[in-house]
Order: C-alpha cells, then structure tokens, then sequence
C-alpha cells in the first residue's frame, strides 16, 4: 500500500482551535472540583493533549501509556499489548482518556478494560476525532471533537509510518492508482 506524498487540508488549524476550545469548555465544567487524571495514549495524542491541557482551568495531572499493536501501517491487526502502562496509582480517582481518533475502536477498549482493573471512580473518553463508518468495538465517547470520514488523516499528531505528525493541520493522504 502506498499513499501520495502530499497532504491535503481536511480540518484547518483554526477549525481545531474552536473544536479543542469547545472541548475544554465541556471538561472545565464537568470536573470543576474533580481534580482528574489525564490519560493520553502515545504518540498521536500528544499535540491534541498540549492544547487540550493549557485550556483546561482544572488541577490535573497527566499520564502516558504507549499501547502495541503488532503490524504497523494502515490497519492495525487486532492484537493489543501495553508496552508503558500508568505509572501512578488511578484507585478512586476521576481518570479521562485523551485520544487523537478513534477508528475501529479497538485500542480504546482495551485501554477502557486496563483502567476499569485499577478502579478508578470515573472513566471517560476525549477523542479529537471519530470514524464511526470503520467501528468494530462500539463504544461511548463522552466529548467528541470531530466526526469525520474514512479517510487515512495525518497531522496534528496523527502519521504514516511516522511521517506528518508535524502539520499544523489534520489533513488526509490518498492511495496511489
Ligand atoms: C492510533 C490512534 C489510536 C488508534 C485508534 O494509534 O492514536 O490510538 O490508532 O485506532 P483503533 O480505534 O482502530 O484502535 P496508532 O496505533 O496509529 O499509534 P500512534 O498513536 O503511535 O500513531
């Protein structure tokens, strides 16, 4: 599988400013006084999260956990692994998992089964964006930054093969003919 090398703009730069502005509205008034722990899933949420965060008028703390998937590229095969799990305890607490997309919704359920084992008191799901179309595993994302369709998107976090993470934009790649 290939893909063209130049990126077109599918959501701009001020398009997620106002959506990630939104999102942090929503999250500011619904953990006033809840002190929560961030979860953010590696790589590709890291520039949604450092927006997302200096938005947020909250005492937070913020972790990282770096899921495997066996098989890098396109689709992802199914297997999951955690290759850096919390490194604080979550008992108890209010725990928010920040992704960049959810797709087929595999790595946030089993994200969702690993936090439910170091029972915290809450757990909800952020997601920059959602690709409803390609859903294996259903699941409740409780703030939801954009619906979009089965494109393959890159930038602002998001790659292929570790290319584009560095666009401002989230933009989408095409297969060659
Ligand atoms: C992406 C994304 C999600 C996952 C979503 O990560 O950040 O974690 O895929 O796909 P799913 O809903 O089908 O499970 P990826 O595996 O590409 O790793 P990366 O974040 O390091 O780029």
């Amino acid at each position: 599988m290939s893909f063209q090398s130049k990126p077109s703009v599918l959501i701009s730069r001020q398009e997620i400013e106002v959506t990630v502005n939104r999102l942090a509205g929503e999250i500011n008034n619904d953990y006033r006084d809840k002190h929560p722990v961030l979860v953010a899933v590696l790589k590709g949420s890291f520039i949604f999260l450092a927006d997302l965060i200096r938005r947020l008028d909250l005492p937070l703390e913020i972790e990282f956990v770096r899921l495997s998937s066996y098989g890098r590229g396109k689709e992802s095969s199914g297997k999951i692994s955690v290759v850096q799990g919390l490194s604080t305890e979550v008992k108890g607490r209010h725990v928010l998992v920040v992704e960049d997309i959810i797709d087929t919704g595999l790595t946030t359920n089993f994200l969702l089964d690993y936090l439910r084992q170091k029972e915290p008191s809450s757990i909800k799901v952020c997601a920059l964006t959602s690709k409803p179309s390609r859903r294996k595993f259903p699941l409740t994302i409780d703030y939801l930054g954009f619906t979009i369709p089965d494109k393959f998107l890159v930038g602002y976090g998001l790659d292929y093969d570790e290319k584009f993470r560095n666009l401002p934009d989230i933009c989408f790649i095409e297969e060659e003919q």
